[in-house]
């Protein structure tokens, strides 16, 4: 049974003009511990369709199914980056760290659920920044304190919608790194010793991303989107071996023939709209 199971999935937008379907039929399933990115050009519906797997958005048609449940709110199975920032501006990093954990960790004691944040913000280089409120923060700054918030959470899914977006060059790839390191089960990167996943207990991961390396990099599986109203268009798997280490990956004839192949993809359904 896969871990995430999307049935024909049909989600449209009402306004005074009119009906307009952002998600037409989606269907696809994400196996657990499965890295999956979603990328289509901008307005085919991806963060509608994230929004439908977090439980914040209801279906016109069709459903999402986790462990063969359908989906009906957001759970304690499921953490969420948004593209937009989220965090709660009357709250320090490190307590909206903190909050997120309180959110799925329930019963663990505050003072631990603080020292977790810590060395969560410390993981995506804001140790010094802990007890900053999200105004004195930079944007790439703050989606870094929502992806900490994200992997201290320690959820079964991670949703993640452009997370690196507003992040610049150098920290992009810094991050990226990271979330493949963690994904991958190298642990104790920022989990405390002993408590990073292990690559049989990976997460099972759907990564918004509008970046085609980003993709090949991070994902088993790419997901390509079209737009208007937003469809499958096409999935690709991502065959390379892991650990991944990107320096050696791009080097690869491999690499560059799938690239371009995702390329001409990308461009032969969204050449006229771009
Ligand atoms: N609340 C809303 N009301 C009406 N239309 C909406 C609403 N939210 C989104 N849409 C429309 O639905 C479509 C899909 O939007 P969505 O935000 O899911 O796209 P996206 O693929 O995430 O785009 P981007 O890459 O720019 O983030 C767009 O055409 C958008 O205009
Ligand atoms: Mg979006």
């Amino acid at each position: 049974m896969n871990k995430i199971e999307v049935n024909r999935l049909t989600v449209q937008y009402r306004d005074g003009n009119g009906v307009f379907t952002a998600l037409e039929d989606v269907s696809f399933g994400v196996e657990k511990g499965e890295f999956v990115s979603i990328i289509g050009s901008s307005g085919c519906g991806k963060s509608t369709l994230l929004g439908v797997l977090g439980g914040l958005r209801g279906a016109d048609a069709g459903e999402v199914l986790i462990d063969g449940k359908k989906v009906s709110g957001p759970g304690p199975d499921r953490s969420m980056v948004f593209q937009h920032y989220s965090l709660f501006p009357w709250m320090t990093a490190r307590n909206n760290v903190a909050f997120g954990i309180k959110q799925v960790k329930k019963n663990l004691p505050r003072g631990e659920r603080l020292s977790r944040a810590a060395v969560f913000l410390a993981g995506v280089g804001l140790e010094n920044f802990k007890n900053k409120y999200p105004g004195q923060l930079s944007g790439g700054m703050r989606q870094r304190v929502a992806i900490a918030r994200s992997l201290a959470m320690d959820t079964e899914i991670l949703l993640m919608d452009e997370p690196f977006g507003a992040v610049d060059a150098r920290n992009r790839t810094i991050l990226q790194e990271l979330l493949l390191r963690l994904w991958e089960g190298a642990g104790d990167v920022v989990y405390p010793p002993g408590e990073g996943p292990r690559p049989r207990d990976r997460k099972t991961v759907v990564f918004v991303t509008h970046d085609i390396d980003e993709a090949i990099l991070l994902a088993d599986r790419i997901i390509m989107m079209s737009n208007n109203p937003g469809k499958i268009y096409r999935e690709i798997a991502v065959p390379f071996e892991r650990p991944r280490n990107r320096a050696l990956l791009i080097q690869t004839p491999e690499y560059t023939k799938l690239r371009n192949e995702l390329l001409a993809l990308f461009f032969n359904d969204f050449g006229s709209a771009i």
